[in-house]
């Protein structure tokens, strides 16, 4: 009926996403909204265990995993692939090599995602079935983090290629706008009662020292003045 029509054209969608999907996620939406433009959309990103816990609590009309949970009562359709790769700086002597084994792989320090993240699983799973172990050096709650981490020279990780192909620029500039940019600030934090360890005391040192300095760099590197 045009009742029914109308309700469809008008209504809000809800979708709730794991954080690899979020790059094509977008791309998808995007025709979809030319389409219906009186829409609302609300797009929840999470790992796969906070988007696991949404599907449980039925807050949002669909949800897009990795790895969905193989004990709950749902309907599914195979989206696109989403192969998880290994990533290193250019520097890193393991990219200079033409093959690298995985007990290479595993013994340089590795940047994994939280507990919860469905690209852990799938790592934690890959590494079980080839029994072996990586070196985590850091975890990290975000694919972004843990490839600026990587650019740095923290260490090497893998992660869906997505957020590779899909984090660049590609087709993106920046309005010049007057009024902006909003100047927004990082801030160091720290508890004032808390007692700080001798290496949290030689951390907070540097980055009263160097800290500035190194990421001002940083961001004329990036082009960003600030
Ligand atoms: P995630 O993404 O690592 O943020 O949970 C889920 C996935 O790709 O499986």
């Amino acid at each position: 009926s045009l009742g029914n029509l109308r309700e469809c054209k008008t209504g809000t969608l809800r979708i709730a996403v794991v954080t690899t999907s979020k790059y094509f996620i977008p791309h998808l939406l995007g025709p979809f909204c030319e389409q219906f433009p009186e829409i609302d959309i609300q797009l929840n990103v999470g790992n796969r265990e906070q988007t696991i816990e949404r599907l449980k609590q039925g807050i949002d009309d669909f949800y897009v995993f990795s790895h969905p949970p193989i004990d709950a009562d749902f309907n599914s359709i195979e989206l696109l692939q989403n192969p998880l790769v290994a990533i290193a700086h250019q520097d890193h002597p393991l990219a200079k090599q033409p093959h690298v084994s995985l007990t290479q792989l595993c013994q340089a320090p590795f940047l994994i995602r939280e507990t919860g993240s469905g690209t852990r699983h799938a790592i934690e799973g890959f590494f079980k079935e080839h029994d072996v172990t990586p070196n985590v050096k850091m975890t990290i709650e975000s694919n972004e983090a843990i490839k600026h981490c990587v650019m740095a020279k923290l260490g090497i990780s893998i992660l869906s290629a997505h957020t590779l192909t899909y984090g660049g620029q590609h087709g993106l500039v920046r309005l010049p706008v007057s009024a902006l940019p909003i100047n927004a600030k990082w801030f160091f934090v720290w508890s004032k009662s808390k007692r700080q360890t001798l290496i949290a005391d030689q951390f907070l040192n540097h980055v009263q020292t160097n800290g500035k300095q190194l990421l001002e760099d940083e961001l004329q590197r990036n082009g960003i003045d600030t």
